[in-house]
């Protein structure tokens, strides 16, 4: 009874957002991630999942363990009319050991971090007063109860999840090829002692930190300490970890194993029980391993990002994960992005609901640019697929993925010298973003059309929706 109302009343609220802001859902293109039969059919993976290095001439391409970035060698300089006002990027943060959650209850698989690790240390005021604090995570204690958890790695000294030293190898290269656009080729980038000019913002994730280190020597390779300003996890719209009611029964909706959202996981129930036999996992479980392929692709990309193999059951080391059948949860992740950010009819209201916060945050940072009030040039946020996928959503880009390891959208307002009249362009992996919506490809798409399209798409009400 309760629901049926709670149904009733959260259906009128859903139309009036309709109403009231011309929300509207343009479906993405025909692609290998959004067929079904492709995605269950093909063989090969959707993408380069065993090495961070894309051949040159393959640049651009979908790289899940390191993903293209604006480069000199691929950048688009506009024509001279155009110049350049201000830079916004938002990323996902590079490779990284998998999350403890996605990590079975025994590993094969040894991951080694006697080399790397977090800092965790304070400082105040004084220089002198303090020193650098790096951990590692101890394992094969007497502890009697380390033996009743998970993740079961054994003689692994890394926390779960950290960047690993490749992952920080490659954010120093995104901060360099950024430093090669930005600062060489156009001349933009503020100096690095013109701190006033840049911010770089961070999660309470170590692993956007732990990125910002990498890409920060690499942007800056004069300085020795960046500021990440972080916002509390009650607010924070990066991560984003702020709650949302309706955000989450949106997307509880969307991922119904009684709708659409089952049919996938239903016709792939005997892959999902090839790779049971191997992880030890068991399809009744309660922490999402069966309810989606998220967990099983998390823990095989990682694996073979970093060079390592497939894994066997630790009971009978002759039954392994095959390559094939990585490839196609590799195609399924791809398919699920795909569904739940853009495919399915409430998609564009859901990446809204999670990333409206942040565009609000943005256009502010534009409007205050053009009215002269914003002394910062770049911004750079460092965050996660949960925020770089409902960005893609919320602007409908046209050809969706799972964003992968530093997956970038870079966000570059522009004034035409000779009308005053400001631009946006919207670059995802190097290139100007397509979309689904009117406004096309995002390549030098009047400001106004930029923010009708988000006053259209963004509730307006967004504190009150989410209660
Ligand atoms: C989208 O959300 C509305 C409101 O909850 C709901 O009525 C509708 O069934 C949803 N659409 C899908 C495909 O889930
Ligand atoms: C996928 O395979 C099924 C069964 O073999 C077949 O019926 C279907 O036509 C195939 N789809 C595509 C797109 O190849
Ligand atoms: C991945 O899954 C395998 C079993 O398939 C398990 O042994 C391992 O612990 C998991 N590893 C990670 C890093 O998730
Ligand atoms: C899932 O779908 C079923 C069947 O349409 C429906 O009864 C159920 O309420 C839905 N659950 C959620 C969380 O939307
Ligand atoms: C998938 O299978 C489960 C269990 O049999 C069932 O409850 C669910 O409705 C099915 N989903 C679809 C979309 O067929
Ligand atoms: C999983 O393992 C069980 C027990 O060894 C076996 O009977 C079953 O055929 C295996 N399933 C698949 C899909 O390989
Ligand atoms: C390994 O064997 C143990 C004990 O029989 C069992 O509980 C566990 O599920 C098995 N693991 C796998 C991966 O089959
Ligand atoms: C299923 O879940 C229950 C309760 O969490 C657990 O006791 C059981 O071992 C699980 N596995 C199977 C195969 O029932």
């Amino acid at each position: 009874m309760i629901d049926k109302i709670t149904l009733t009343l959260f259906t009128a609220l859903i139309a009036s957002i309709a109403q009231v802001n011309g929300l509207t859902h343009y479906p993405p293109s025909n692609t290998p991630n959004t067929d079904l039969n492709q995605v269950l059919n093909g063989t090969e993976a959707p993408g380069i999942y065993w090495s961070s290095n894309t051949p040159d001439s393959q640049y651009g391409q979908y790289n899940w363990c390191h993903m293209p970035h604006v480069r000199k060698s691929e950048y688009v300089v506009p024509s001279k009319e155009y110049e350049l006002q201000y830079v916004e990027v938002i990323q996902r943060h590079h490779k990284r050991t998998p999350y403890a959650s996605n990590t079975f209850f025994k590993e094969g698989i040894p991951w080694d971090c006697s080399q790397e690790g977090p800092y965790h240390h304070a400082k105040n005021a004084n220089p002198d007063h303090t020193s650098q604090v790096v951990w590692q995570r101890q394992t094969g204690s007497q502890n009697p109860f380390e033996k009743k958890v998970g993740p079961g790695f054994v003689g692994s000294t890394c926390e779960f999840p950290s960047i690993t030293s490749e992952g920080i190898d490659d954010a120093l290269a995104h901060g360099q090829d950024i430093r090669g656009v930005y600062g060489d080729l156009l001349g933009f980038l503020p100096h690095s002692n013109e701190k006033e000019k840049y911010s770089f913002r961070v999660t309470s994730n170590v692993i956007t930190s732990q990125t910002l280190g990498g890409f920060g020597k690499g942007l800056f390779p004069d300085l020795e300490e960046h500021t990440g300003w972080i916002q509390d996890d009650s607010y924070d719209s990066l991560k984003p970890a702020l709650a949302c009611k309706l955000r989450d029964t949106i997307g509880s909706q969307i991922a119904n194993l009684s709708s659409e959202w089952g049919t996938h996981l239903n016709l792939t129930s005997e892959l999902r029980e090839r790779f049971n036999n191997v992880s030890g996992i068991e399809f009744n479980d309660t922490a999402g391993w069966s309810t989606s392929w998220d967990h099983p692709y998390d823990n095989m990309s990682a694996k073979q990002c970093h060079g390592k193999p497939l894994p066997c059951s630790t009971n009978n080391t002759a039954i392994c994960i095959q390559q094939e059948d990585a490839n196609t949860i590799y195609r399924l992740g791809n398919y699920e992005y795909a569904y739940r950010w853009r495919m399915s009819e409430n998609s564009t209201l859901y990446s809204a609901l999670t990333m409206g916060p942040w565009f609000i945050e943005l256009q502010d940072h534009f409007k205050t640019k053009m009215e002269g009030t914003n002394p910062i040039k770049y911004a750079h946020n460092f965050a996660h697929d949960g925020s770089v996928a409902p960005v893609l959503g919320l602007l409908q880009h046209d050809e969706p993925l799972w964003p992968g390891m530093g997956s970038e959208v870079v966000f570059e307002l522009y004034k035409k010298s000779k009308t005053n009249e400001y631009y946006i362009r919207v670059l995802f992996s190097g290139q100007p973003l397509k979309t689904s919506t009117p406004l096309g490809t995002l390549n030098m798409v009047p400001y106004s059309d930029f923010e009708n399209y988000l006053k259209d798409t963004i509730p307006s009400n967004l504190v009150d929706l989410c209660k």
